[in-house]
């Protein structure tokens, strides 16, 4: 027997029996997870246990594992209930969460080489432009989200699209500051990027909107002679194929005819639209998308592949790799043995070290077929466009913008009661289905009024949840109508 330390247990068929209880318990809570309150807050018990201090000695897994079952497993967001509806969340399956323990077994670094693991994201990433209509030449990486997906080609335009070489000297050798142009409905995520890349907030022009929440393009046009005759560098449009707000969808030909014209980079935010591109009766909405020079999408969102993963696809591979190579001799790729592997995807993208988060990916697409996808990505649609349909019909009842998807943003607002009240009152109404546990769908601001925003990126939603969803509303805003908070109109 050695002597030395390992982390390995001392009984392997006690780790086994553990282990077959936690996957008997995760799948439970799956299964019956309609039973349950969408959420809970989380109690002072859990708060209070989560500041205990650092532990120095050992503790038996099987006890660890009951603390983890007792405080933590009760309190989750909600995303795996039928009725979260909240941001752009998407729901995870139960075996996207097997494929994840056996990732984490094989627990590889898919920065690159000659392993299993690597074959499968280059697999993945196949299938995933061939179901957004991408070259199969594009390159491509599986990242955390859409987030870091919009960082990745809005990293690729700058340097691509810079007029000095910015991956050598930074933007210390601009000599002419860059702007990349994007609606006002853009997700944050591209104003963190340009932040991070060094342009600044500041150098995003924002573009106004029409009544359906899609970029103006005479007012781009505009935007970007100015800029030129004003002597800036006019690099990237971001276009967007779905909105956060409201999913609206830009015209994706017109910007691509632009940026062709004009000599930018065209990056396209699908965060979760993009995979409209599947559901053959919603593809016609995102025709355009395919000509992007870079995409950003999630599969987290509307794949419904557990957390976390997106993807980032860049039509020009010697480009993308470019603005991320930075060769080290402690990396070299050697022509045998692991490092010969086919791609380093550490060259692509900002982290060296990668999980294998392709594996619930390529496992999913096996499991249920792209159809079955579409399938559901339609239904979704069609369950938002069916909740509209409820809503148009309570007089009560206001729908603040179109439903071009699977997001329907609508408020409590019925005659006479001023725009402010109603706005308290929609509040209240969202903190009382949230903390009932009924149902947790967002909130955002339209035509700057509060609204609720249901996004539905969920396989486990039926119609009759959105039915009592909107019950629900009408009996707390009837309720609200007349208290001390709000006075009767
Ligand atoms: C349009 C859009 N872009 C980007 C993002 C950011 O994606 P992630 O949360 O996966 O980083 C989101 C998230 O909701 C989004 O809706």
């Amino acid at each position: 027997m050695s002597t030395e330390q390992t982390l390995d247990p001392k009984d392997w068929a006690e780790l086994r029996r553990l282990g077959h209880r936690m996957v008997d318990d995760a799948l439970d809570y799956l299964e019956h997870v309609r039973e349950r309150p969408v959420w809970k807050p989380v109690p002072d018990s859990l708060k209070q246990a989560m500041r205990a201090p650092l532990p120095m000695e050992p503790t038996d897994a099987a006890l660890v594992y009951e603390e983890f079952r007792r405080d933590v497993f009760q309190h989750n967001m909600g995303n795996i209930h039928p009725r979260f509806w909240g941001w752009v969340i998407g729901t995870g399956t139960g075996f996207g969460a097997l494929a994840d323990l056996m990732a984490s077994t094989m627990n590889p670094n898919i920065g690159g080489g000659d392993q299993g693991p690597n074959y499968v994201e280059l697999q993945t990433l196949s299938w995933l432009k061939e179901m957004v209509g991408f070259p199969a030449e594009a390159s491509g990486l599986l990242v955390s989200g859409g987030s870091m997906a919009n960082l990745v080609g809005i990293a690729v335009a700058r340097n691509a699209k810079a007029p000095s070489d910015v991956a050598q000297q930074g933007l210390q050798g601009a000599t002419r500051r860059m702007v990349l142009y994007a609606s006002s409905e853009t997700h944050n995520s591209v104003h963190k990027a340009m932040s991070l890349l060094g342009l600044g907030r500041d150098a995003i022009r924002s573009i106004p909107v029409d009544s359906e929440y899609r970029i103006q393009v005479p007012e781009l046009r505009r935007a970007i002679a100015a800029d030129r005759a004003a002597g800036l560098h006019p690099f990237c449009v971001v276009g967007n194929a779905g909105t956060v707000n409201t999913g609206a969808i830009d015209p994706l030909p017109e910007l691509a005819d632009l940026c062709q014209s004009e000599d930018l980079w065209f990056h396209v935010d699908g965060a979760f639209g993009a995979l409209a591109k599947i559901a053959p009766e919603l593809r016609p909405l995102v025709r355009g998308m395919e000509r992007a020079d870079s995409l950003a999408f999630d599969l987290h969102k509307w794949l419904y592949v557990n957390y976390e993963v997106g993807c980032a696809l860049v039509r020009w591979p010697e480009k993308h790799r470019a603005t991320f190579v930075s060769p080290a001799d402690y990396l070299a790729h050697l022509s045998r043995g692991m490092p010969a592997g086919p791609i380093w995807f550490s060259e692509f993208g900002v982290q060296l070290s990668r999980g294998f988060r392709a594996l619930k990916v390529w496992m999913s697409i096996k499991e249920n077929g792209v159809k079955n996808y579409g399938r559901l990505v339609a239904q979704n649609c069609d369950q938002a466009k069916y909740l509209a349909g409820l809503v148009e019909k309570e007089p009560e009842l206001q729908m603040m913008a179109p439903v071009p998807l699977n997001i329907a943003c609508f408020r409590f607002a019925p005659q006479g009661l001023d725009d402010s009240s109603a706005d308290r009152i929609n509040e209240e109404i969202l903190y009382g289905l949230q903390e009932s546990g009924t149902a947790v769908p967002s909130s955002t601001m339209l035509r700057g009024r509060f609204s609720l925003r249901v996004c539905i990126c969920n396989h486990r939603t039926r119609r009759e949840d959105l039915d009592l969803l909107v019950r629900e509303v009408l009996e707390r805003g009837r309720a609200a109508i007349g208290t001390a908070e709000v006075p009767a109109p």
